[in-house]
């Protein structure tokens, strides 16, 4: 079982994507895969989850800690830096069934090894060892500090920052501009005597070949305005073999339920690759959601976007119910933001931010790209006109209750959710030829702006109302409630778009009439590579993404199933997969219509997305590297719900295997209405077993 990624020698080109493939979070923080001579040229970054800033006029984004884990070795005076001096040798190594990182380098003179770990169990906790052996004798001297200057995209977002060192402790200590504090509290320990000068340590050593020596750092970050020195101290006191011991045992036990085996070894470690970037952006404790970005930085704001609902959900509620419950919360929690939403457009009940943040408030930039050419700022009408995200909230609300039976939830404030985006529908439609339509909107696919009747928005709103007349009973303290009558005389004059006599649903009101372009032409029409295809493809039927495709697989429901497979073949040629959300809708569907083996080919896009360093790094001018959760989910939702063909029917789940030739067998496990099972899977057969608690 392969459990680690390697790569080897340097590459200054691969700085970016090495800082994204190889990195380590745990659900709060995360540090990205760089390495201890770097700065924030090389975009260094121990991101924080749900902690925003605003600087000036610029984009509200989550904000980056200093970064205590700077270092710079010189072997006599000669910097041994990868970015000034070509190494011997050189590997970075992350465990993904551990969650650490190691990187060792071979100079002329020196090996550097190191470490680090952000503690899984002691979720403040960053853990780090940096090791230099000589392979001579001569001086060396190794210079570390927290570094202040930090990586931000729209930044700088402390006002004041300052670092006192009290007992051998660096307390740092931030106000960000919206007078928030953070501090973190860092302790270096080495073998060798620290000197300290204005707040940066040395270790200057004249050593002899053979001669290691280590530091050690611990750092913990402290969001909560306390003190905890202590703390700290009592976590150095347990040392560095023995918190890593526990962290690595706890997020060990993670893959328990987590892991599906596929008798594919390529794919399989694709596939555990993508479940790792999963992993590490869970916390029990956190009632924050999931970042289109993980905890990679702070691309898109670092902001919540239907990704999490419509992709990431499906795979908590199935292995880990209590953390999918979590992410909900936070849309109960926000569902203000929602509402002041809708009211500021006019509008009644919930319309959930784009791109949300901490408090549910809209962040989504008027311009989110930008002409590469002319440098200026492309208008895009994401945040007013994609509608569609408060039905896939509302949908995933149902998705979890029917999975986990946790109908508490519904009293918790998710069926107000549900009612609040129903009732965000219904004074949002336009009464047209005695029929509500959706005027105005943007579907999945982002390149086709401000169209009328976007099926997929118009079944997703329809839904919703659905959803809300369903659990009608659970909303009883709801003061002046629509009646159950009116949900129902709405909800049937609803317009939902049928298909043609060829089967397929036209995607908006019109898209059959536009120019047959398909995704290699108006690519070619591009002036620059950063151009934003979207002011090209408007006007085509190429599109960014699975739009009617998701329709399909999302709400199977509808009796559009018949119809599937001349969808998924009109669509497909139009598809640019321009978003990392594509490809997985075009596999679960593939699956089920018979095109397994492209649906493989797609799960493996989906799988190996953070693999690569060639991803899509600008979209218009801007940047929007990272990982991509969503798309790591996409590949196991392309297996459970595609290859496995994962349904539910009443109080039953079903399988209906439609393996790819490549992988004649998988196992997983399953959460479903309170109990864990085992599936195998095999060509034409299948086994349920269920896990007792001795398993
Ligand atoms: O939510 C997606 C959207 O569907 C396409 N653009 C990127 C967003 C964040 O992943």
């Amino acid at each position: 079982m392969k459990k680690i990624l390697v790569k080897t020698g340097f590459n200054k080109d691969d700085i970016v994507s090495f800082g994204n493939m190889f990195l380590l979070a745990n659900g709060r923080y995360g540090y990205r895969g760089t390495l201890e001579e770097y700065t924030k040229d090389e975009m260094v970054a121990l991101n924080v989850l749900g902690f925003y800033d605003q600087y000036k006029d610029k984009w509200r984004e989550s904000i980056n800690l200093p970064n205590p884990l700077f270092f710079k070795t010189s072997f006599n005076n000669e910097e041994q830096s990868v970015l000034t001096n070509k190494p011997l040798d050189h590997k970075v190594t992350l465990n993904i069934f551990d969650a650490t990182f190691i990187r060792e380098t071979e100079f002329d003179k020196v090996y550097i090894y190191s470490t680090r770990f952000l503690s899984s169990i002691h979720k403040d906790l960053l853990v780090h060892k940096y090791v230099v052996k000589s392979k001579e004798d001569g001086q060396i001297s190794i210079r570390f500090n927290v570094d202040l200057d930090n990586y931000d995209i729209n930044g700088p977002h402390y006002k004041n920052k300052k670092l006192d060192l009290i007992n051998d402790i660096f307390i740092f200590e931030g106000t960000t501009n919206e007078n928030k504090r953070v501090h973190t509290y860092t302790k270096y320990i080495s073998n060798e005597k620290i000197r300290i000068d204005k707040n940066t340590c040395f270790i200057e050593k004249t050593s002899q070949k053979g001669d290691e020596i280590c530091i050690f750092t611990y750092s913990l970050i402290n969001q909560e305005d306390k003190n905890r020195v202590d703390e700290l101290n009592d976590l150095v006191a347990l040392g560095y073999d023995q918190l890593l011991s526990i962290h690595q045992e706890s997020f060990n036990k993670k893959w328990d339920v987590t892991r599906v085996l596929i008798s594919d070894k390529e794919a399989q470690f694709e596939l555990d690759y993508s479940l790792y970037h999963l992993l590490i952006l869970e916390d029990q404790k956190s009632y924050h959601s999931i970042p289109a970005r993980g905890l990679s930085g702070q691309t898109y704001k670092g902001a919540i976007f239907w990704d999490t609902e419509a992709f990431i959900l499906p795979f908590f509620c199935l292995t880990n119910p209590a953390f999918a419950r979590n992410l909900l919360i936070y849309r109960i929690n926000t569902l203000k933001g929602a509402k002041q939403k809708a009211q500021s457009f006019g509008y009644e009940g919930a319309f959930y931010a784009w791109e949300s943040q901490e408090d549910g408030i809209e962040r989504c930039s008027k311009y989110n790209v930008t002409d590469p050419i002319t440098n200026e700022p492309i208008r895009t009408y994401f945040d007013e006109k994609q509608i569609h995200i408060s039905g896939d909230i509302a949908i995933a609300f149902n998705r979890y209750v029917y999975i986990t039976d946790d109908y508490q939830i519904l009293y918790d404030g998710g069926y107000e959710v549900i009612y609040e985006c129903a009732k965000f529908y219904m004074s949002r439609a336009t009464f047209r030829n005695n029929q509500y339509h959706y005027d105005d909107v943007i579907g999945p696919d982002e390149y086709h702006e401000r169209v009328n009747d976007n099926a997929f928005t118009n079944f997703i709103a329809y839904r919703t109302i659905q959803l809300a007349i369903q659990y009608y009973q659970y909303g009883e303290l709801i003061n002046n409630r629509i009646s159950i009558e009116e949900l129902k005389a709405f909800i049937d004059k609803i317009y939902l778009p049928k298909p043609n006599k060829q089967g397929i649903i036209e995607q908006f009101d019109g898209y059959f009439s536009l120019e047959n372009k398909y995704p290699h032409e108006v690519k070619a029409l591009r002036r620059n590579d950063k151009e934003y295809l979207g002011s090209l493809a408007i006007k085509t039927k190429t599109i960014k993404q699975a739009d009617v495709v998701s329709l399909l697989v999302m709400l199977p429901e509808y009796g559009y199933s018949e119809y599937a497979k001349d969808n998924y073949d009109y669509y497909l040629p139009f598809t640019e997969h321009g978003s990392s959300l594509s490809s997985s809708m075009y596999s679960i569907l593939g699956s089920h219509i018979g095109e397994i083996q492209y649906a493989y080919e797609l799960f493996r896009k989906s799988a190996s997305i953070d693999l690569g360093t060639d991803q899509k790094m600008y979209a218009g001018g801007i940047y929007i590297g990272g990982t991509h959760p969503a798309s790591n989910a996409g590949a196991y939702i392309s297996i459970i719900f595609g290859f496995v063909g994962l349904t539910f029917d009443k109080n039953r789940f079903l399988i209906n295997p439609h393996l790819p030739k490549q992988i004649e067998q998988l196992e997983f496990k399953l959460f479903f209405k309170k109990k864990l099972y085992k599936v195998n899977v095999y060509k034409n057969d299948y086994k349920i077993t269920e896990v007792t608690n001795n398993d």
